[in-house]
This record gives structure tokens, C-alpha cells and sequence, in this order.
């Protein structure tokens, strides 16, 4: 039977997760299912970015890189992402661009890879509908590197998982489907196999329960400007399972954007490049301060349902929210020829879009 009107409205007034839908702000009226693209404004947003417009740079100007923290930034924003992905403190930055962040993570999977000596696992497997910034980074850093980029439908990932495998690189939850592979389980196959993975997040962070450390994952990467609500173009984040910060610390492995912010010493302004130890090895350059100020207040939008439930709380929701949006889809657009992409079972969908109130969900539907 499906639910009328007043059913879901009597729902939403039950609702323990409503009071976190006055943390965005929205045009009157305006129903949002695009969250996946582009998260909504956090209420916070304006005033904290005039804040750090007007008062740290006005008027503290070089001085806030201290007295404004500016220069830990990257990890506090990212030690908050870490605690919606599953990770400690410390592992996680915040900054540049999900590609750019994808090439560092990639690069050094391929060099810890190449320094167990095997020249016979050189194959990069990855999904064909995966994100083409995905594609293209690992094109580029395949045809660097000598390796093979290997692109298989979703099914058939474990099967590729050989002796030939180096990196499994792989988009948790498909943009265009939304349907989400099983982290743990896929990094087990390619563990046994021999190789890394990387996980790109960017429709997950925020959206649906991820536990990388659980997961034994190698890397993950992911966008801050869709589900955490960080902005257009907000600072991307980044993250790097310890193991493998402390053996490229022990075979002095540098990923090669080896700018002067991961540097051990960046304010000793040394001709010579020493990479700092644990994830700030993987920072690059100056931090963008006003994209992280704005995501940090996207990011407590999410955080804001951690005494609520978290994720699992938020996960129940959108999944309900889905699940209703495509019974009613089914039931009034029957008839004008559209069909749906998104798997109808749970454990393998994620939340296709997001609404401030605070994840509607919305199926990808084709011609
Ligand atoms: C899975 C995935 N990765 C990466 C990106 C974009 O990366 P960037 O922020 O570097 O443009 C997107 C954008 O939609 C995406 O869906």
C-alpha cells in the first residue's frame, strides 16, 4: 500500500532526525534532490566565511595563520570527515581537488607496489562507469608508469582480482547508479590477491555509513562539496591507511607532489625536500583557508546527527526516503518510458541525492 500525503507528514512530524533540517538554508519552496552534486548552504556558512573574510584576514591578516589556526586547517577539517569514513584522528587531510587527490594516492599505491619488486603486477582495475576524473588520473599515471588500466563492469571486479592485480581502485557508490559495492569485502579479494585499493568516497562521505579502518582499506579520497555540503568547488579530502605512511617513511617513498606543506619543516625553506611523517606527507601547497572555513561548517552539518543516531540514523532515513520516492515514481510516472537504474536493494544502494531535511533520496531514473 502506498503512503498518502498525510502519511508522510505525520511521519516527518515523528521525525527524531527534523530539527537538523534548520541547519540549511533553501530558497522557499524549494524541494533539492541534487546533493550529490552540489550539498545544500549550511545556515553557518555565510557568517562563518564573513567571519573569516572580515575578522581573520581583515583585520589578523598573516597572523591568523596562527592566532586563526589557518595552518591546521587541513587536519581538523579532515580529522572530521575521518569520524564520518571511519577513520582515526590524524589520518585524514582536507584539501585540493578529489583528482588531485586521487593522483597522490594512486602515485604512491603504484610506488609501494613497484618496491615489492614483482614486475608481473601492473594491472590497475577499475569499474568502466566509474567517474571519468577517475579514469583519466589513472590513465595518466598508468601510461607514467608502464601499468595497464583494466576497466570491468561491476560484477565482474572480484573475478579481475589476480596475480597481475596492483591497485583495485574503485568509486564506492556509482554516480551515475548509485549502487554501492562492499568495501570490506572487496578489499579482502584484493588483499588475497596481493594488491591495494583505493576507494574514492565522493558519494559516500556523508551519505552512507563507510569504516575504512574496519574495512582494512589502503587509501580513499572524496569530495567535499556534495554530501558535506562544503560549497562549489570546496577542498576535497584525503586518506592513507597508517600502515603505509610508516613504510614510506621506512623506504623514504615520497608521493610526488612533494610540495613544501609536507614538508617535515616547511618554514626552514631548505633547498632539500623532506617529506613530513604520517598523512601530512601527502599536503602539497598553501591551504585554500576560505573553501576549508566553508566546508568545516558543512561538514558540522553532518556531524550535527551524531547525538541522533550518526550515520546509521541518517542511513535509515535515506534509505526509507528512496525507497518511497521509487514506489511513488513507479506508481505516477508508470507508462512514460522511465526506468530505474538504482538497485531497490539496500545493501548494495547508497543515497542517490540529498535534501536539507536532511537526506531525501533520489534514484537515478534513464530514458
Ligand atoms: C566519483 C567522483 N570522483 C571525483 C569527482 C570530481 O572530482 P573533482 O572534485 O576533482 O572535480 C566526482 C564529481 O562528481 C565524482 O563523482
Amino acid at each position: 500500500m502506498t503512503l498518502t500525503r498525510q502519511d508522510t507528514l505525520a511521519l516527518d512530524a515523528q521525525d527524531p532526525l527534523a530539527p537538523l533540517r534548520r541547519q540549511f538554508r533553501l530558497p522557499e519552496g524549494v524541494i533539492y534532490l541534487d546533493g550529490n552534486s552540489l550539498g545544500v548552504l549550511p545556515a553557518a556558512a555565510p557568517a562563518r566565511v564573513a567571519a573569516a573574510v572580515q575578522q581573520e584576514w581583515g583585520e589578523g591578516l598573516i597572523r591568523s595563520w596562527n592566532s586563526a589556526d589557518w595552518v591546521t586547517l587541513p587536519r581538523r577539517v579532515g580529522d572530521k570527515i575521518g569520524r564520518l569514513v571511519g577513520a582515526r584522528p590524524g589520518e585524514t587531510l582536507a584539501g585540493e581537488s578529489t583528482s588531485v587527490n586521487l593522483y597522490k594516492v594512486l602515485a604512491a599505491a603504484i610506488l609501494l607496489i613497484k618496491q615489492q619488486g614483482d614486475a608481473s603486477r601492473r594491472v590497475i582495475v577499475s569499474e568502466r562507469s566509474n567517474f571519468p576524473t577517475d579514469l583519466y588520473i589513472a590513465e595518466g599515471l598508468a601510461r607514467q608508469h608502464g601499468f595497464e588500466l583494466k576497466l570491468v563492469e561491476p560484477d565482474d571486479v572480484a573475478a579481475h582480482c589476480t596475480a597481475s592485480l596492483a591497485v583495485l581502485m574503485l568509486t564506492h557508490v556509482n554516480y551515475r547508479t548509485g549502487r554501492m559495492h562492499d568495501m570490506a569485502a572487496l578489499t579482502r579479494t584484493a588483499h588475497a590477491a596481493g594488491a591495494l585499493t583505493i576507494w574514492d568516497l565522493a558519494h559516500s562521505a556523508g551519505a552512507v555509513p563507510v569504516d575504512l579502518n574496519a574495512a582494512e582499506a589502503d587509501f580513499a579520497i572524496g569530495c567535499g562539496y556534495k554530501y558535506l555540503n562544503g560549497g562549489p568547488g570546496a577542498p576535497a579530502f584525503l586518506w592513507a591507511h597508517p600502515r603505509h605512511l610508516q613504510t614510506m617513511e621506512r623506504e623514504d617513498l615520497w608521493q610526488p607532489l612533494s610540495g613544501w606543506f609536507g614538508h617535515a619543516a616547511p618554514f626552514d625553506f631548505t633547498p632539500q625536500y623532506r617529506p613530513a611523517s604520517g598523512i601530512a606527507r601527502f599536503a602539497c601547497g598553501t591551504p585554500p583557508v576560505l573553501g576549508l572555513t566553508a566546508l568545516e561548517t558543512g561538514v558540522d552539518t553532518v556531524l550535527a546527527a551524531e547525538p541522533l543516531g550518526g550515520m546509521a540514523a541518517l542511513r535509515r532515513k535515506s534509505l526509507a526516503l528512496t525507497d518511497l520516492f521509487i514506489a511513488l515514481v513507479e506508481q505516477r510516472c508508470a507508462g512514460h518510458g522511465l526506468s530505474l537504474v538504482t538497485p531497490t536493494e539496500h545493501a548494495i544502494r547508497g543515497s542517490r541525492s540529498t535534501s536539507p531535511a536532511p537526506r531525501a533520496a533520489m534514484p537515478s531514473c534513464r530514458h
